[in-house]
């Protein structure tokens, strides 16, 4: 069957790249197939509720190096737990994937690509399952996606990340400080320890291993007494102390999408640390930050290369299924072993031996410094 009409959204919180792979898809499906682009508008919300525009090589001109996403997006909007607010602040809960489905019917789609993270790819899978012809796209900073070497982009979280560790260093030695960044990183701390040994770091904490503050303040104190008085700490911001949880806002944002909004960790770990030694302690919460602005030269690639890949895949009708980057690749994963995973840092990473082994402490027990 051949390919006519190909329509593409952007779900969850956005990222570098997300334009780069609308881009692709737009130019791949029109140079390719001869085909017509529909975008749907912030995320499911689009589909849901019927919002599209056509995308087409002129509309998608110079939206290369451009961040955030043209379509727009949103963490709500979940057809099969659609949200509606009303003006009384009262939430209900509805499913709402039938309208879904229709409107792709209606919309006339040989194919739906996907793009997003954990959630979104869950949801995908689902409105597969229900006849839908769909294709998943990799993205979120926190590179949390199963069965794909990198999502795009977690590289420019990490240059924004490492940029921000390579500052405080100068200033954490002037003052003699001890610098704490926080970063994102719900459920896997990729993004602390990449950036934070590419930024230097002496100590990065991360979810996957609850940290004891006494070998935090250990390795600080040493540092001292060895003649560097001041330290530079990456926490994750789903970091938490062993018997502890992640800390989080009690915000309208929780209440509205259902789940934990994090962030604090960082000015937690500056109060326990301050009680323990003399040095002064600041933090610096880097949020959305890592993921605004330009991607780096790395996501555009990638994101150019899945976006291509996709529409390969979807002239194909090889649908159900997600692309990823297997290095040197870009191969096809099928969604029903992705959905509803989360890749964390396995404790045996390489990653974890080499942090500690150049001695980085990882706050925990019987880590090697
Ligand atoms: O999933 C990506 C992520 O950046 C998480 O690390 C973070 O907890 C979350 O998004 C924050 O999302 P928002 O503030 O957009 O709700």
């Amino acid at each position: 069957m051949a390919l006519k009409k190909v329509g593409i959204l952007t779900g969850g919180g956005d990222c570098a790249g997300l334009n780069a792979v609308i881009r692709a898809v737009t130019r791949a499906a029109i140079i390719q197939e001869n085909c017509t682009v529909i975008g749907i508008e912030e995320g499911f919300e689009g589909l849901v509720c019927n919002r599209t525009q056509e995308l087409t090589i002129r509309s998608t001109r110079d939206i290369l190096t451009l961040g955030g996403t043209i379509l727009g997006t949103t963490n709500k909007g979940n057809p099969f737990e659609y949200r509606q607010y009303a003006p009384d602040g009262s939430i209900s809960i509805h499913d709402y994937s039938d309208r879904a489905f229709q409107n792709c019917k209606a919309l006339g789609l040989d194919c739906l690509m996907v793009v997003g993270g954990e959630g979104t790819m869950e949801i995908a899978h689902r409105l597969y399952q229900m006849g839908v012809p769909v294709i998943g796209i990799p993205k979120t900073i926190d590179n949390d996606l199963e069965m794909t070497d990198y999502t795009f982009g977690f590289q420019t979280a990490v240059e924004v990340a490492s940029d921000a560790m390579d500052r405080l260093h100068t200033t954490g030695r002037s003052h003699r400080r001890v610098m704490i960044l926080e970063v994102m990183g719900r459920n896997a701390g990729w993004i602390a320890l990449e950036a934070g040994i590419a930024g230097g770091a002496h100590v990065i904490l991360i979810p996957e291993i609850p940290y004891r503050i006494e070998r935090v303040v250990e390795k600080i104190r040493l540092r001292a007494e060895g003649g560097s008085p001041y330290s530079i700490v990456m926490v994750a911001e789903g970091a938490h102390e062993e018997g502890g949880s992640a800390v989080a806002q009690e915000s309208a944002a929780t209440r509205l999408q259902g789940v934990p909004q994090l962030g604090g960790v960082g000015f937690f770990l500056a109060g326990q640390i301050q009680e323990h030694i003399t040095l002064e302690v600041r933090c610096t919460v880097l949020g959305h930050i890592q993921r605004g602005g330009s991607p780096c030269a790395f996501d555009r690639v990638l994101g150019t290369r899945l976006g291509s890949r996709a529409v390969e895949a979807a002239a194909r009708g090889e649908f159900g299924n997600m692309v990823a980057l297997r290095t040197p690749e870009v191969i096809l994963v099928p969604l029903a072993e992705i959905a509803g995973k989360c890749r964390t840092v396995p404790l045996t990473s390489q990653m974890i031996h080499c942090a500690e082994a150049i001695g980085i402490n990882l706050g925990r027990q019987n880590g090697f410094s």
